[in-house]
């Protein structure tokens, strides 16, 4: 597939079909996301992958749980100004929603995990920013939902479930720090499995309406 069409119809697959994906397929996916660029080169994802039934409902259960929090603090449809956009917003809710209730059946979930680790320099002149060390994980986790793509293998880029991050890390055995807190942050959960529906290209605002050319404001 081009890649271009692959990038262009990525977008959040919550629904899946039993048709299975093959160990072979998430290992592309994973040679993919271990091609994305990171701050130095400093690669610091590491990957868990749920295959396991066991596995992949114990993921599930600490999904739900932290789903069932965060839906409650969501605006429902009436927030939004038009009813274009709220049907969107309910769209989106009822997928996430059933994401949260199904979970467990997507035929792999895949926890990108970044460690806790010092990552700003300093010099004389006090901190620099370079930006954040997660800035360097997600540009693999892009890769890895394109790659899946590619195969027809349609993904979810979910962070709810950071809300229980050390309960999930403990249930995986991700190793803390001596001191006790934890080792890694969870920077994405991701379902993967073939698509229920289709893929296609989601709306998006047109980028020339958030494009500004030589000086902020200048539009073409
Ligand atoms: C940083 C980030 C966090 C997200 N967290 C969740 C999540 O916890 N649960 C979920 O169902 N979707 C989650 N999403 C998916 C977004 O809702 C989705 O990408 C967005 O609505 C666009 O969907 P579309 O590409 O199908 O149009 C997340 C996406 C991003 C980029």
């Amino acid at each position: 597939m081009d890649a271009l069409e692959a990038i262009m119809t990525t977008r959040a697959i919550r629904r899946y079909s039993d048709e299975p994906v093959t160990d072979d397929e998430i290992a592309t996916c994973l040679a993919a996301a271990q091609q994305a660029p990171s701050g130095g080169n400093v690669q610091p994802q590491q990957y868990v992958v749920a295959r396991d039934q066991v596995r992949r409902q114990e993921i599930a259960n600490w999904y739900r749980r932290a789903y069932d929090r965060y839906e409650l603090t969501l605006p429902d449809g009436s927030a939004f100004k038009d009813a274009a956009a709220a049907e969107s917003w309910n769209k989106t809710r009822a997928a996430s929603r059933h994401l949260a209730e199904n979970i467990q059946h997507a035929p792999a979930i895949v926890l990108f995990l970044q460690p806790v680790i010092p990552w700003e320099p300093a010099d004389d002149l006090g901190p620099l920013d370079i930006g954040r060390l997660d800035a360097s994980v997600y540009p693999a986790v892009q890769n890895f939902c394109v790659a899946a793509r590619s195969l027809g293998i349609g993904t979810a880029l979910t962070t709810v479930i950071r809300i229980y991050t050390a309960e999930v890390l403990d249930a995986f055995e991700v190793p803390r720090h001596p001191d006790g807190s934890v080792g890694y942050e969870i920077a994405a959960c991701v379902p993967m499995g073939r698509p229920a529906g289709k893929f296609g290209v989601a709306p998006r605002k047109p980028a020339p309406k958030v494009t500004h050319w030589d000086t902020f404001g200048n539009r073409r």
